[in-house]
C-alpha cells in the first residue's frame, strides 16, 4: 500500500466510522453470533498472495462486524462502559500514526513529559495530594498489581525480588467481599497466594466494615502472619459501594500496612467537588488507581496510577540491561521502571486531547448527566409496584430486580430476573448485565455511555417492564 492509496483508503475509512457513529443505534448492541461462526469463516491458512483492500474490508463488515458487541451504543447499559469520544479517537489516530513506542523518555521524550504533565492534570482535576506522582497502565488490573507487588517489596526490605519470598510466608492481603477479582488475581499471581487474601464482610450497603478489618490484622498479626496490603474501593464492581475510607486509612497507619485504593470506575466521580467526600483519609493512602477507559470518555485502555511514593515503585521494577542503557541523566523519567511491561504505547496524547477538547466543565457537565440519568431510572424504578431497588443509588449505576408482588421465593426470584435479562438482551435494543448481591440475582444498568440520553434510558426501562410481563403473568 503506498501512501496515495492509503490516503484513499483512510478517507473512506474516516466516513465509514463517522457514519459508524451517527447509525450506531441500528446495530443489535449484543452480538448473537454461535460460539465458533466467526472463527470458521475465517481461512485455516494465511493468504500467500497480496488481498486487495475492498476485499478484506468486505469480510471486516460481513465477518466481524456481526460478531461485534456495540460498547459505544447508547443503549449499551452493561458492565461498566469503556467508553471513548471523538478527541479520543482523533489522539488515538495520531498516536497509531507515529507508531512511537514509549517505554523511555529517549525513545519520545514528548511522550513522556506528557504523561508526567497530563497526570498532574489528572491529580489536580480529582482533587488528589499534590505530593502522589502518576503513571498510566494498561488496566486496573495491571494497576493493582503493582500497588500488591511493591507493598511486597516494601515489607521484604526489597528483597523479595532477589531472594524469592522463602523467608516471607503468611503474608495476608485483605479487601471487602465486595472487591474486584483483580485483587484476588494479583494476590495469586503475586506469589502470596490467594489463601492469604481476606474478605472483609460488608455492611448493608455493601462497604467494607472496618471493625472487621482491624479485628483481622489483629488476629493475623497474632498469629505470626504479616499483614501487607489493605485495598479499599472507591466504587465497588457490584454496586459502586465506597468503602469507608478514613477509617480504613487510621487502622492502615496504625499498623504500617499499605493503603490501596480501587477507584478504576467511580474515580472520575472526584472531577465533581460533591464527590470529593469520598477523598476522606487518602493522605494515608500509599496508591490509587482510576480508570480513564472506563468513565472519562478516553478509549481503552487507559489506567491512571498514582503513588505516594515513586522510589518504592521504582525500586520494585528497574532494571536496566546494557541495551537499554543511555546517556540521558537520571532526573528524566523511564516510564518502564514504574510498571511491568517495557514497551509502552502513547497513552497520554488521548488523554491530552480528551481534558483539552471538553475542557474540566465539559467533562463535569457529563458525569452530571449520566449521574442524573441514573437518579432518574431510580425513581421509576420506585414508584413501580413491581420493581425494587437493590443498592443505594451513589454514581450512575442502578441495581435493581423484578419483583411481582406475591412472589417471595428466592430462587424463583432469581430466576424470573435471569429470565428477564435474557429476554431484554434478546431484543438487541439494550445490553445490561447482572451481579448477585447478597444472593439476589441483580440486574444492573449503567448510565455512563458517552452519547446516552434520557431517551434511551426511558426506551430501556419501557423494554424492561414490558419484557417483565412476559417472563411471569401479572
Ligand atoms: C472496581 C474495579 N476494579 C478493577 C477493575 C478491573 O479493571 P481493568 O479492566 O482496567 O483491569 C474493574 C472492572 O470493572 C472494577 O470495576
Amino acid at each position: 500500500m503506498d501512501v496515495d492509496f492509503f490516503r484513499q483508503e483512510a478517507h473512506r475509512l474516516v466516513d465509514w466510522i463517522a457514519d459508524y457513529y451517527s447509525e450506531v443505534e441500528k446495530y443489535p448492541v449484543k452480538s448473537s453470533v454461535r460460539p465458533g461462526s466467526v472463527f470458521s469463516a475465517i481461512p485455516a491458512t494465511p493468504p500467500v498472495e497480496p488481498e486487495d483492500m475492498a476485499c478484506i474490508f468486505k469480510d471486516f463488515e460481513n465477518i466481524i462486524m456481526p460478531g461485534i458487541t456495540h460498547w459505544q451504543s447508547p443503549g449499551f447499559f452493561a458492565y461498566f462502559p469503556s467508553n471513548t469520544s471523538f478527541p479520543s479517537l482523533l489522539a488515538e489516530m495520531l498516536s497509531s500514526a507515529l507508531g512511537t513506542q514509549c517505554m523511555k523518555w529517549e525513545t519520545s521524550p514528548a511522550a513522556t513529559e506528557l504523561e508526567e504533565a497530563v497526570m498532574n492534570w489528572l491529580k489536580k482535576m480529582t482533587g488528589l495530594p499534590e505530593y502522589f506522582e502518576g503513571v498510566l497502565q494498561d488496566t486496573a488490573s495491571t494497576s493493582t498489581l503493582c500497588a500488591i507487588l511493591t507493598a511486597r517489596e516494601k515489607l521484604t526490605g526489597f528483597s523479595g525480588n532477589n531472594n524469592g519470598l522463602s523467608s516471607y510466608p503468611g503474608m495476608r492481603v485483605y479487601c471487602s467481599a465486595e472487591a474486584h477479582s483483580s485483587i484476588e488475581k494479583a494476590v495469586k499471581i503475586a506469589g502470596i497466594g490467594r489463601e492469604n487474601l481476606v474478605k472483609i464482610s460488608t455492611d448493608k450497603e455493601f462497604r467494607m466494615i472496618p471493625a472487621l478489618l482491624e479485628e483481622a490484622i489483629k488476629q493475623d498479626i497474632k498469629s505470626g502472619l504479616k499483614p501487607v496490603c489493605v485495598v479499599a474501593a472507591l466504587g465497588t464492581t457490584g454496586s459502586t459501594a465506597v468503602d469507608p475510607l478514613a477509617e480504613i486509612s487510621s487502622i492502615c497507619s496504625r499498623y504500617k500496612i499499605w493503603l490501596h485504593i480501587d477507584a478504576a470506575f467511580a474515580g472520575s466521580a472526584l472531577l465533581l467537588p460533591e464527590y470529593r467526600w469520598m477523598l476522606q483519609g487518602i493522605e494515608q493512602a500509599d496508591s490509587f488507581v482510576f480508570n480513564p477507559h472506563k468513565w472519562l470518555f478516553t478509549h481503552f485502555d487507559c489506567s491512571a496510577y498514582f503513588v505516594k511514593d515513586s522510589e518504592c515503585l521504582i525500586n520494585t521494577f528497574k532494571l536496566v540491561p546494557e541495551y537499554l542503557r543511555s546517556q540521558i541523566p537520571d532526573h528524566v523519567n523511564d516510564y518502564s521502571n514504574w510498571g511491568i511491561q517495557l514497551g509502552r504505547r502513547f497513552r497520554a496524547l488521548k488523554l491530552w486531547f480528551v481534558i483539552r477538547s471538553f475542557g474540566l466543565s465539559g467533562l463535569q457537565q457529563k458525569l452530571r448527566h449520566h449521574i442524573a440519568l441514573a437518579r432518574e431510572l431510580q425513581t421509576w424504578i420506585e414508584k413501580h409496584e413491581h420493581f425494587e431497588l437493590l443498592a443505594p443509588v451513589t454514581f450512575n449505576l442502578v441495581c435493581f430486580r423484578f419483583h411481582p408482588r406475591g412472589v417471595d421465593n428466592a430462587t424463583e426470584l432469581n430466576r424470573l430476573n435471569e429470565q428477564l435479562l435474557l429476554a431484554v438482551n434478546n431484543t438487541g435494543k439494550m445490553y445490561i448485565t447482572h451481579t448477585k448481591l447478597k444472593e439476589n440475582y441483580t440486574l444492573r444498568m449503567v448510565t455512563g455511555q458517552t452519547h446516552v440520553e434520557l431517551n434511551h434510558v426511558q426506551k430501556a426501562w419501557d423494554l424492561i417492564v414490558e419484557k417483565a410481563a412476559t417472563v411471569y403473568n401479572l
